[in-house]
């Protein structure tokens, strides 16, 4: 359906007359959005020149570049923003919990690398290179284990509680392997993914915007719904259900990204105890009908507790995938399994086996690096890290959520530990603009923008109170701008049916004869 949906929706985009009042402001508020856009599109201009200039250099010749500078705010600002807020792609150096460009602009890291950077990125600059030196006399062999590995397989039993451990390249592929396995030993072809839950690019998991086939085999089932336990009750095709934690934070949302922020709806609550009350529930159904529960932790694993979301929801799966941070700062995926689900092979069928490889599973220098960091994490400074972690992080988010209140600011975050994001509560269509006033005050995002801050768990209460000041004070600045802008009809409705109604018109102009010699711009 919502492939199906967005396939229909057609390109058209906002000029400069009509940029500044999509949402009818007055003249006086369309003059002050004008007024500081054209100062901040200034300022991107001079400090961020060189970064810029490179990232022009190549943007053309690199597909990734090109899908995620557009995507950035809703499509029909885009290019007006994109013309005029040119930031670049690129980065010198990394220290603390901050970053640098090629201006020379130090800026403070909010993007956490995608969920990589869980300890600061010293800590993993230690572990690549001391990983690297334990590793070197091998080198680049593959095939054979260094045997910095047998470690390695120790200790992620451990951590996880299960049997056996396979070692992937991506958490894509750990995605993978654990959903192959698990219809292979249970003969059944289906596997339940839970709505707006992302497990990897692979088609299976992906189904949906973004993925050119339908995929066919899987269920996508409603989040901490009792009909999705009815559903797995009553089916007899389901071989697993993959679980990303990280939902909790946003149960049935896809993750949340500015390129999608049209109005004012986006929200997010975590409670800890009714989503570990959930996952109780789905282990009892999985466990009852024989389906495999795969804890998807590429995200979430070593940022919540030391044995993940198992510990930190006191919930046991069948599989976990883990990824991003484990290997120190290295490309990973792993697969933990009872052996029962881990085996690729039948004892008494040997031609039905279940296949799986990958030249650089278990590559030495990653194994090196990984190393580094499983052993690191056994240190009672790194321990000393998870102490709290929830009392700090919550109280941070509300210290601050306390501060936008008192200031009369619609901008606030909601937070899963030290995994945020950001809302607004008002009715506004420019909430996307704020990722641009956070820039400018020397906060980097990632290119999901306000969807996703990430935090390292090395943020002390001083980096976090000059975070907290700069997010207050760009908000204000975007206030004092007009772009927050409101009037009692300015309601999300009103904006969401203005905005398909724009749709509509774009549609009918693009497919009408008058249509196609007329501008596709709205008037
Ligand atoms: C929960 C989860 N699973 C799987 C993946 C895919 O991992 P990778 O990007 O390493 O393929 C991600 C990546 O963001 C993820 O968050």
């Amino acid at each position: 359906m919502a492939r199906r949906f967005a396939s229909q929706v057609p390109f058209y985009e906002y000029d400069e007359s009509q940029f500044f009042r999509t949402d009818g402001a007055p003249e006086d508020v369309v003059a002050a959005r004008r007024a500081g856009f054209q100062r901040l599109s200034q300022m991107f201009a001079e400090r961020f020149q060189k970064t810029a200039a490179l990232t022009g250099e190549i943007a053309g010749g690199v597909s990734d570049l090109q899908f995620t500078s557009r995507y950035r705010v809703p499509f029909q600002f885009s290019s007006y923003v994109r013309q005029r807020f040119q930031a670049g792609s690129f980065l010198e150096s990394s220290s603390g919990v901050t970053v640098t460009d090629l201006d020379g602009n130090r800026m403070y890291d909010l993007t956490g690398s995608y969920g990589v950077n869980v300890f600061g990125y010293d800590f993993y600059k230690e572990c690549i290179d001391r990983g690297a030196e334990r590793v070197r006399g091998l080198g680049p062999v593959l095939g054979a284990y260094h045997p910095v590995t047998a470690y390695n397989v120790r200790r992620l039993q451990q951590i996880s509680g299960l049997d056996e451990v396979s070692f992937h390249m991506s958490g894509t592929e750990a995605v993978m392997q654990a959903v192959r396995l698990a219809r292979y030993h249970t003969g059944r072809t289906h596997l339940v993914r839970f709505c707006g839950a992302y497990h990897g690019w692979w088609g299976d998991v992906q189904p949906g915007v973004g993925n050119p086939l339908a995929a066919r085999e899987t269920y996508t089932l409603k989040d901490m719904d009792r009909a999705s336990l009815r559903v797995l009750r009553n089916r007899r095709d389901i071989a697993c259900v993959l679980v990303n934690p990280l939902q909790a934070l946003h149960p049935n949302v896809s993750a949340p990204g500015d390129s999608t922020l049209i109005d004012s709806g986006r929200n997010a609550h975590f409670d800890r105890a009714a989503y570990a009350a959930w996952l109780k529930e789905l282990r009892a159904e999985c466990s009852a009908r024989g389906i495999v529960l795969i804890f998807d932790e590429v995200f979430v694993g070593f940022r919540l507790a030391p044995g993940g979301a198992q510990e930190y929801f006191d919930v046991r799966a069948d599989m976990v995938t883990y990824g991003k941070t484990v290997a120190g700062g290295l490309p990973v995926g792993v697969l933990c399994g009872r052996a029962r689900f881990m085996r690729r092979f039948r004892e008494d069928r040997p031609a039905d086996i279940c296949f799986a490889r990958g030249t650089f599973n278990s590559h030495p220098y990653v194994m090196g690096a990984m190393y580094e960091f499983l052993t690191r994490l056994e240190t009672d400074a790194m321990r000393a890290l998870y102490r709290d972690l929830d009392r700090t992080w919550n109280s941070r988010t509300q210290q601050l959520n306390d501060r936008l209140a008192a200031a009369d600011l619609p901008v606030r975050v909601a937070n899963l530990s030290s995994i945020w994001t950001i809302y607004y509560p008002a009715p506004s269509r420019y909430n996307w603009m704020f990722q641009y006033y956070l820039r400018a005050a020397g906060l980097a995002l990632s290119w999901v923008g306000t969807g996703r801050l990430i935090f390292s768990l090395n943020y002390t209460d001083a980096d976090f109170a000059e975070v907290a000041d700069r997010i207050l004070s760009a908000a204000r600045e975007m206030h004092r701008d007009g772009w927050w802008w409101s009037e009692p009809k300015l309601t999300n409705r009103a904006i969401r049916r203005r905005v398909f109604k724009e749709m509509i018109q774009a549609r009918w102009a693009s497919t009408s004869p008058m249509g196609s010699i007329s501008s596709p711009r709205i008037k």
